[in-house]
């Protein structure tokens, strides 16, 4: 913590005296400006994180680098987070700041209350930060404030659109980064456009997939367990098409009738869940499971014959297992995989989305490519820079 004395000091400072600068003040700014960068501390909070964090760690690992993990504790369930820990190989979180749920602001303000002490206790030279997640805002923004160093791993995506809380927290993250790393070539145009300097982008790749390339093979091998030859793959939980009823009844609605042609297995986010119950819908034809580990997902996608989503990461796995992806939003922060990939945007169009589904029935697919730098090794290049920092 910043002590009386080194605070006037600091403002002394900035008004242009010439400072005595005390020994407390000196470790304060070599904490703050750090002197080279050995200690890496990484923060996680949520299902998408693991999955981005767990080989950066694993690339880290093989340098000369301390580590430490944070996870907030944003998802608590064992479905969403200790099993992603276990199948990914993470390792167990050095601290927990067992947040959970609440409120936009409530959590991101309970996050950034709790994580200032570990940062201040924990003196790290860069704080690693995922994706666009309140966990990802709060830690960045505590980070900004003690001017200790903030990476961000999959840097400079944009929906350009407001209402989506992660917009916000990738526009507000990506302001306040000291490295940036990008997993295709828009993000870089993106944060160029807003100013950021060149030198500090570092186009890398998808983190995500090399998550996926180490774990498809054990995802391949795993059995069918009863799931139908062909199916069609849901998962619902943008607070955009679940939290209004007449929404998210008319989607389930148009889903139900596409299940009398097609099985669809549908893995329900918590937060889905309540909404289904609260506002009493039905789900006939809709296969509902509890949410599914990553290898069991990561097998049931590479299977699908279509997958239905309104998630981010998941448009772009699809798009890397050649996969058709039909998503339900208006728009997406991952262009590159509706100009490269599999992925189309149906929206709020329930007969687009019956039209394309009839469309992949009958195998009118769209070509796809795998974007570049999309390979199995972006966790190496961030850890390379790292390095060499
Ligand atoms: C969060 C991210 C979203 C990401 C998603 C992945 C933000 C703003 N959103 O959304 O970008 O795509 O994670 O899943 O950070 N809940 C549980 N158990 C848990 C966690 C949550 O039951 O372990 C329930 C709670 O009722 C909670 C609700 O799910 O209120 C929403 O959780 P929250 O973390 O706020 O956002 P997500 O919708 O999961």
């Amino acid at each position: 913590m910043l002590t009386e004395n080194s605070q006037s000091a600091v403002r002394a400072s900035a008004a242009g005296y010439i400072l005595k600068v005390s020994p407390a003040l000196r470790e304060n700014e070599r904490f703050r400006y750090g002197s080279g960068m050995n200690h890496i501390l990484h923060v996680v909070g949520a299902r998408p994180n693991f999955v981005k964090a767990a080989p950066v760690l694993r690339a880290i690992g093989q340098h000369d680098l301390r580590q430490t993990l944070v996870h907030t504790g944003q998802h608590y369930d064992r479905n969403l987070s200790d099993v992603f820990f276990a199948q990914l190989e993470i390792p167990d979180p050095d601290v927990n700041l067992e947040v959970g749920s609440g409120s936009h602001a409530w959590q991101t303000a309970e996050i950034m209350r709790r994580f200032e002490t570990v940062v201040l206790d924990r003196k790290p030279d860069i704080v690693l930060v995922y994706g666009d997640v309140n966990s990802t805002v709060a830690a960045a923004l505590v980070c900004a404030k003690l001017g200790v160093r903030v990476g961000h791993v999959e840097s400079g995506l944009r929906s350009f659109d407001r209402t989506m809380p992660e917009e916000i927290n990738r526009v507000v993250t990506d302001q306040l980064s000291d490295v940036l790393f990008t997993p295709s070539e828009d993000a870089d145009a993106n944060l160029f456009r807003e100013g950021v300097p060149k030198e500090r982008i570092h186009f890398v790749g998808n983190v995500m997939i090399d998550s996926l390339i180490r774990l498809l093979p054990i995802a391949k091998a795993c059995s069918r367990n009863g799931f139908p030859e062909s199916f069609a793959l849901l998962t619902l939980h943008r607070p955009s098409n679940v939290d209004n009823s007449e929404k998210l009844r008319d989607l389930l609605d148009c889903l139900t009738c596409v299940g009398e042609e097609l099985p669809i297995i549908f893995p329900v986010h918590p937060r889905t869940r309540q909404r289904i119950s609260e506002f009493a819908l039905d789900c006939d034809n809709l296969r509902l499971l509890e949410p599914m580990p990553y290898i069991e997902f990561l097998s049931l996608q590479s299977r699908a014959a279509v997958v239905i989503t309104d998630s981010g990461g998941i448009q772009e796995e699809t798009t890397f297992l050649g996969i058709p992806c039909l998503t339900l939003r208006t728009n997406t922060e991952r262009p590159i995989t509706v100009t490269a990939g599999t992925n189309i945007l149906v929206g709020d169009d329930r007969g687009r989305l019956v039209r394309e589904l009839k469309d992949l029935l009958q195998g009118k697919k769209k070509k796809a490519n795998v974007p570049p730098l999309w390979d199995g090794h972006s966790a190496d290049r961030i850890a390379g820079i790292l390095r060499r920092m």
